[in-house]
Order: structure tokens, then C-alpha cells, then sequence
């Protein structure tokens, strides 16, 4: 039986409670929700892995309350610094590498020189931070390769019964994830966008290395990923009778099944829509997703990502 924990003070203290003895708890954050185990516990960690059914190759997310907490388990550079007094509490994920003295458990990394900090902006996931006193690491509470939780009835979907409880924390209002950025190398390199703009980064630190046309592939980033059960067919000008609409802007016309993730053509509204969207349309009765173009600009970096991983040709036994 997985618990359901009330936003509120009691429920941060209980699920606390549950991540120091080393249970899972998830959580909501701005982007998406958590999958929450404490990062020092290696057992925690490898349930984490077990829950989600994702491959050990996959590097974990660790969440702290404060800079100054995650600055204690990796180094940080000025260009680190600059983007955590910039971008934290929030939706920015900086890969470093891990200090001599790092509390994390190197599974929780994938056994990497490396380990992604992030600081979240959700005012409950901060309270839970500081209440467990550890780092937590979190991957999004989704079975692997699916698309990630913006509710609780989304983690109960694909975990319940798997993990001790979810912390209700409402709709997380990003709908995407992280934007991760390796700065571990000699320049920094965008990794996932996500929901910090490439822009806004690039004017706090100049240039990020993207890759050609595309974010560079970190370790164990599978093309595909974030998948709906249907197909998805991308830059879609016209509707078929057996396809649903993911609508961004004015809707083709023709569509028997629409969801419409921002009728202003506002990429904001879009990227947190998204995922509900794709869940909605994965239960429409049509046989195929027809997703209308988004413009690369802005958080449309983030969401044409989701939706390319979405079409990605899917890799059996991983995704
Ligand atoms: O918004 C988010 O980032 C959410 C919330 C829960 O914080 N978390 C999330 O975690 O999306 P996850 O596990 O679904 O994605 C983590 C990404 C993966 O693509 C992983 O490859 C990358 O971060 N990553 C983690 N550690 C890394 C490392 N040391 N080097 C490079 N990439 C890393
Ligand atoms: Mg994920």
C-alpha cells in the first residue's frame, strides 16, 4: 500500500520520517514530481532503480534544500556559483564533480566522477529537504522510459503499491523537467533542456556547447523516452481520422480528439501542459498522437525534446 500524505506539516514530518529510515517517497517539485530516497543510503538508492525499472547505467538527481548544501558534495566553480544565486531555488540541474568527502552513494551516480545537484523551487519539496537533513535523489517518479508525473494520480498510476508514499503536493507547475548542464568539462554543455531557457543561461555565463541542432546525449539518456503509449508523428500539417491532435496555437482542422496545450501559443502554458496532454491523448481511443510544430525558442527547446524522444523508435527491454 502505497501512503498519500497531506500537504501539510504532518505529511512532510511522515514522509521525512520514511525517507531517513530508507523508504521511497514521492514528491512534487516545479517540474515534475520525484521518486525520493535518501541519497547516503546505497540500498535506498538501488530500490529507486528497482521501482522505476531503470537501468543502473542512469544517473540520479540529488536534491538539497540550499546552495550550500549541494556545494558540500560536489565543487563548484565560479560559473556554478553564478548560476545557482541566478537560476536556485528552480528548475536548473548543474553536473560537477563529486568532492573527496561526497556523502552520496556512488550508485545514486552511476558510479560517475561526477554528480548532478539541483535546489527545487516547490515550496513542500523544500520543507521535506530540510526535514530529511540528506541529500535526496529523485529521479522523476515515473516507470522508466514513460512520460513524467505532474500530478500524484500520475505517480500512483506507475508506482503505486511500489513505494511507500507520495507527498500530495498539487500540479507541478513547470510540466518539464530540469534543464541539466554539465560543467564539469572544459566548456559547459547543455545536456536536457528543460526549465531554465537555453537563453537565460547563455546570459548569465555566455556560450553553452549544445551539440549539433540538438542538446549533446548524456550517460544513459536513451533516444527514447518520455513515451506515451501511442505513436507520436511530429510537425503534423494536417489530421488523420485515426490520430488525436496535440495542439499548439489555432488547431488543424478535422481533429476528432484534440488537447490543446496553449491556445495563446504560449510555450510556458505548453510545457506545462505537455505531459497531461500526452496522458490524455494516450487515452482518446485513436491509434496515433499527431503533434502540431512548436517554435525552438524558450521552454519550446524543452518540449520538442519530450515530444523527438516521444517519436524516438523504442528500444525494447530499456525504454
Ligand atoms: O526536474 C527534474 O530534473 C526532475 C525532478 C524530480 O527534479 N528529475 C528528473 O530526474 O528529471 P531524471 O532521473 O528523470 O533525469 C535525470 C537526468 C538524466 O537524464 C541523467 O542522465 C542526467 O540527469 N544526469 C544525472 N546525473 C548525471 C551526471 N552525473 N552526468 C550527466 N548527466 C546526469
Ligand atoms: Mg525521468
Amino acid at each position: 500500500m502505497t501512503e498519500l500524505l497531506p500537504p501539510d506539516a504532518a505529511g512532510v514530518a511522515r514522509a521525512a520520517l520514511l525517507l531517513r529510515g530508507g523508504r521511497l517517497v514521492a514528491f512534487a517539485t516545479e517540474t515534475v514530481y520525484g521518486l525520493g530516497a535518501d541519497a547516503t543510503d546505497a540500498r535506498a538508492v538501488a530500490a529507486v532503480f528497482a521501482a522505476k525499472d531503470r537501468p543502473r547505467f542512469n544517473p540520479l538527481i540529488c536534491h538539497y534544500p540550499d546552495a550550500g548544501a549541494a556545494f558540500a558534495d560536489v565543487a563548484a566553480d565560479a560559473a556554478a556559483r553564478r548560476l545557482a544565486a541566478a537560476f536556485w531555488p528552480g528548475p536548473l540541474t548543474l553536473v560537477l564533480p563529486r568532492r573527496p568527502n561526497c556523502r552520496v552513494a556512488p550508485l545514486a551516480g552511476a558510479g560517475l566522477a561526477t554528480l548532478a545537484v539541483r535546489v527545487p523551487a516547490h515550496p513542500l519539496a523544500l520543507a521535506l529537504l530540510e526535514a530529511a537533513g540528506r541529500p535526496v535523489a529523485a529521479p522523476s517518479a515515473n516507470r522508466s522510459g514513460s512520460v513524467s508525473p505532474t500530478n500524484s494520480a500520475h505517480v500512483l498510476d506507475g508506482l503505486g503499491g511500489r513505494i511507500a508514499a507520495v507527498l500530495e503536493g498539487g500540479v507541478c507547475p513547470v510540466g518539464v523537467e530540469s534543464t541539466v548542464l554539465d560543467l564539469s568539462g572544459p566548456t559547459p554543455a547543455l545536456l536536457r533542456p528543460g526549465g531554465v531557457a537555453l537563453e537565460a543561461i547563455e546570459a548569465a555565463i555566455g556560450t553553452v556547447a549544445t551539440g549539433s541542432g540538438g542538446p549533446l546525449r548524456g550517460p544513459g539518456m536513451l533516444a527514447s523516452h518520455y513515451a506515451p503509449r501511442l505513436p507520436v508523428r511530429l510537425a503534423a500539417e494536417q489530421v488523420g481520422a485515426d490520430e488525436a491532435l496535440l495542439a499548439f496555437g489555432t488547431p488543424l482542422p478535422g481533429a476528432g480528439a484534440l488537447y490543446q496545450l496553449s491556445a495563446a501559443a504560449d510555450l510556458r502554458e505548453a510545457a506545462a501542459n505537455l505531459f497531461a496532454g500526452l496522458r490524455a491523448l494516450d487515452a482518446s481511443g485513436k491509434t496515433r498522437i499527431a503533434a502540431m510544430k512548436v517554435p525552438m525558442r524558450g521552454l519550446g527547446l524543452a518540449i520538442n525534446d519530450r515530444l523527438a524522444r516521444a517519436a524516438a523508435p523504442r528500444t525494447a527491454g530499456l525504454a
